[in-house]
């Protein structure tokens, strides 16, 4: 390895690939060409087989009664609060630093999203500004258990308990993940996750909605299949609803997604604790500390603190772009401070209740942790082995070392780091048509 930087022309610390994913096998493949030959493809009757047998699964490896495998795990937000009677003018309170889904589904039952600031050693919905933020309208709480670390369930629950509002966890990165030895998404009173392709099980997409309460189960499917009601013996609830089932193929591929699950788990458990121990005492880098109640670590992402003025007075960008030169994959802008950013973009006629309690927001949190403070690992990395993890901290140690061949550099890399996700996006992909 030589010391100059690869962004600035040296060789880089990697140049094998990290593990690919998604993971599959032969296993996945007969899954899939057994739901072929059926000719029973989709997501109709409600759950459909494979369907029913997953939610079920995957409910009781978290811990839950009651599972309910839809579309994506944004629908399965909305679906969620849709059941628990959440409606137009309630407000529903929702971590500033997140992806923009958890506060569209608020929208999209016509409820108001109230933005509430991080805690800064977990990056998770601060309970105290949870606490300050209910009004007589909030009608229910939506944690996301941020990267691999929870919100804190314990102080949430009570907090829900005592003002009486739906707690919904957005687990949509903790698949796996225990606090207090109790799955995510068991904890509040349902919980919702994403089986996107970036995600820790996947069907390229895919969401489901977790419960113990049969009545907010029976809701879910009702509305996810288009009113109808889930059982003979079910509350007779006419209503519209919408067609937010999941394909039979999903659901084959997701029930061996689920058996891969414990196995990486403590992998990726054990890789990011040695990642740790190489970067722990790496000056301008700080490390969320540990939550002892976090039994189970579920690593969508392994994140940590980009401190500029301990780090050469490079921006965090540039350490991005420069990590990234080196071989690891890695995001800066990985969020933002959901209310400022460009995903989050429609007129208050779109949304009348939205436009009818517009408010200003100040979330400094997460407003430094989108824009110039985090740093984002995904979760292939911590697949692999000892070296794959030893040539990540490889690779920050020697950007460290030569950090002031960055001072004052600015390149394409660098400048792509500072864009919107939304822009990336456009950079990076082919033309629609
Ligand atoms: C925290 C969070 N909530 C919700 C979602 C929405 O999931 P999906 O992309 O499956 O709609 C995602 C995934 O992108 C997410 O990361």
């Amino acid at each position: 390895m030589g010391s100059k930087l690869a962004l600035r022309g040296g060789n880089p610390v990697r140049t094998e690939p990290f593990p690919a994913w998604p993971i599959y096998d032969g296993r996945e493949a007969l899954a899939l060409q057994r739901v072929l030959e059926s000719r029973n493809w989709g997501g109709y009757p409600c759950p459909n087989d494979n369907a029913r047998e997953f939610g079920s699964r995957f409910a009781e490896y978290h811990g839950a009664k009651y599972g309910i495998a839809v579309a994506n795990g944004t629908v399965s937000l909305e679906l969620a609060l849709g059941a628990a009677g959440i409606k137009a003018g309630d407000e529903v309170i929702v971590p500033a630093y997140t992806w923009e889904g958890t506060a569209a589904a608020a929208l999209f039952v016509g409820a108001v999203p109230v933005f509430v600031d991080v805690d800064p050693d977990t990056y998770c919905i601060d309970p105290d500004l949870v606490e300050a933020a209910i009004t007589e309208r909030t009608r229910a709480i939506i944690p996301v258990h941020l990267g691999f670390r929870f919100a804190d369930m314990d102080r949430l629950r009570a907090i829900a308990a005592g003002h009486k509002l739906f707690l919904l966890e957005d687990c949509a990165h903790a698949h796996g993940g225990k606090f207090n030895g109790q799955g995510a998404g068991s904890i509040g009173d349902a919980g919702s996750f994403s089986f996107q392709t970036s995600k820790l099980m996947t069907a390229g997409e895919g969401g489901i909605v977790i419960t113990n309460d049969i009545d907010l189960a029976d809701q879910v499917i009702r509305i996810a299949n288009c009113g109808r009601p889930a059982r003979r013996a079910s509350r007779p609830n006419p209503a519209l609803g919408h067609n937010y089932r999941m394909t039979e193929f999903q659901a084959a591929v997701l029930l061996h997604q689920l058996e891969r699950l414990p196995e990486q788990t403590s992998r990726r458990e054990a890789m990011t604790a040695r990642l740790e121990e190489g970067i722990r005492d790496v000056p301008g880098l700080s490390l969320l500390p540990r939550d002892p109640r976090i039994t189970t670590q579920a690593s969508y992402h392994y994140v940590f603190r980009f401190h500029s003025d301990a780090f050469g007075g490079i921006h965090r960008n540039a350490f991005v772009a420069a990590l990234k030169a080196e071989g690891v994959p890695c995001d800066g802008r990985f969020y933002e401070a959901v209310y400022r950013s460009s995903l989050f973009n429609f007129t208050a006629e779109q949304y009348p209740e939205w436009g009818a309690n517009l408010r200003e927001y100040d979330c400094p949190v997460a407003v430094r942790a989108g824009y110039d403070e985090s740093v984002w690992l995904p979760h292939e990395i911590f697949l692999g082995n000892e070296s794959d993890v030893a040539d990540v901290a490889a690779a920050i140690h020697k950007i460290r070392e030569n950090v002031e061949d960055l001072v004052g550099f600015d390149n394409e890399a660098i400048r792509i780091q500072g864009l919107s996700r939304a822009e990336r996006a456009l950079l990076e992909s082919k033309p629609p048509y």
